[in-house]
């Protein structure tokens, strides 16, 4: 048997973050999150099935893959051929056209493309609900990277994690959006984001508030999003981040993930707003900045962030489209 097929999906900026696990092994998350899909920081995976291989091969952005990246693709295709009963090996080639592991969610963008290429490589045929709850399992925040526009990751209460799957709350158009990125930093971040979730769940006195002020920050979001509402979905990001670092900063190591460049960004939007731009910002675990405004604000924040001395690079981004397939299954 051989059968391949080439899937791309986008990175996703977390409006209300995903940041503790109710079961590490499904991993299902603690509480629900709400996202933008972009409409850039593309991945573009092929999955090629052939039972004339002895073991998976994985190549990401033309080398084959290092330890921890690799590992956790075969895990996945350990499941795909699970659900599949189909017990035949893969090459998996995978492209980003960003920085790998430097807090731009490449595993949301790379494991969205990934589930998609093998439901269609395998002729799967999963419904939206199951292709998320599949492409959770490779990466939570890959779960709502399959969707379009606005997103959002339910938590579920089931054990088997039936229920913990993304659906689309509004269209990329619903709300006129730009996200400026802004790179600080390159290179991978020292913990992943994984461990860092273990990490804050185990030993951060402010955990337990972290995952109840969640709960009400996603309903607020939620209709925020309903009305429109830059104003408060920007605000409301910009304190649910920084009561996600909260809850980090207080783990045991402690986890910092800002430089002082991640800094000078969030003292700029500030700055930006008290002089009656607005701007909010969203910081995920890596030191780069996600700058939230309207379209008509957009070239006025770049041009603030790009002459940032600690800046190296800003990315413009738009609610984009979910995943898709670049060719279909060849069976
Ligand atoms: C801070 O989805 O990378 O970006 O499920 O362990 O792979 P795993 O975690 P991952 O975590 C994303 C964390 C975040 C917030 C978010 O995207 O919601």
């Amino acid at each position: 048997m051989k059968a391949s097929a080439t899937a791309t999906a986008r990175s996703n900026i977390a409006l209300v973050k995903y940041w503790g696990k109710r079961d590490a092994v499904l991993n299902l998350p603690a509480t629900g999150s709400i996202s933008v899909t972009l409409d850039r920081l593309t991945t573009r995976t092929t999955v090629a099935f052939d039972d004339a291989l002895e073991a998976d091969e994985i190549v990401l952005d033309g080398a084959p893959a290092v330890a921890a990246g690799g590992e956790r693709v075969v895990r996945f295709l350990d499941l795909v051929r699970q659900v599949s009963g189909r017990p035949v090996h893969a090459v998996v080639r995978s492209e980003n056209d960003f920085p790998t592991g430097a807090g731009l969610a490449s595993s949301a963008s790379g494991f969205a493309a990934l589930a998609l290429a093998c439901d269609a490589a395998l002729g799967l045929g999963l419904e939206p609900a199951a292709l998320s709850a599949l492409a959770r399992r490779g990466s939570g925040s890959a779960a709502r990277s399959l969707f379009g526009g606005f997103v959002e990751m339910h938590a579920g209460e089931a054990a088997d994690g039936s229920d913990a799957f993304a659906e689309p709350l509004a269209a990329a158009t619903h709300l006129p959006l730009r996200i400026l990125v802004a790179i600080t930093a390159s290179g991978s971040k020292p913990v992943g984001s994984t461990e860092g979730m273990r990490r804050t769940a185990a030993t951060s006195p402010y955990y337990e508030a972290w995952v109840a002020a969640t709960q009400r920050d996603l309903d607020a979001m939620r209709s925020a999003i309903r009305d429109a509402d830059i104003g408060r979905v920007g605000a409301l990001a910009e304190g649910n981040c920084l009561r996600m670092h909260a809850a980090m900063l207080g783990a045991d190591p402690p986890l910092l993930y800002w430089h002082p460049a991640t800094l000078e960004v969030m003292h700029c939007v500030w700055d930006l707003r008290s002089q009656g731009v607005p701007a909010w910002f969203t910081i995920d675990a890596g030191p780069q900045v996600k700058v939230l405004c309207a379209p008509g604000n957009a070239a006025a924040v770049r041009e603030r962030l790009a002459g940032l001395p600690g800046t190296r690079e800003v990315l413009e981004a738009a609610p984009g489209p979910g995943a898709g397939l670049a060719e279909g299954a060849v069976a």
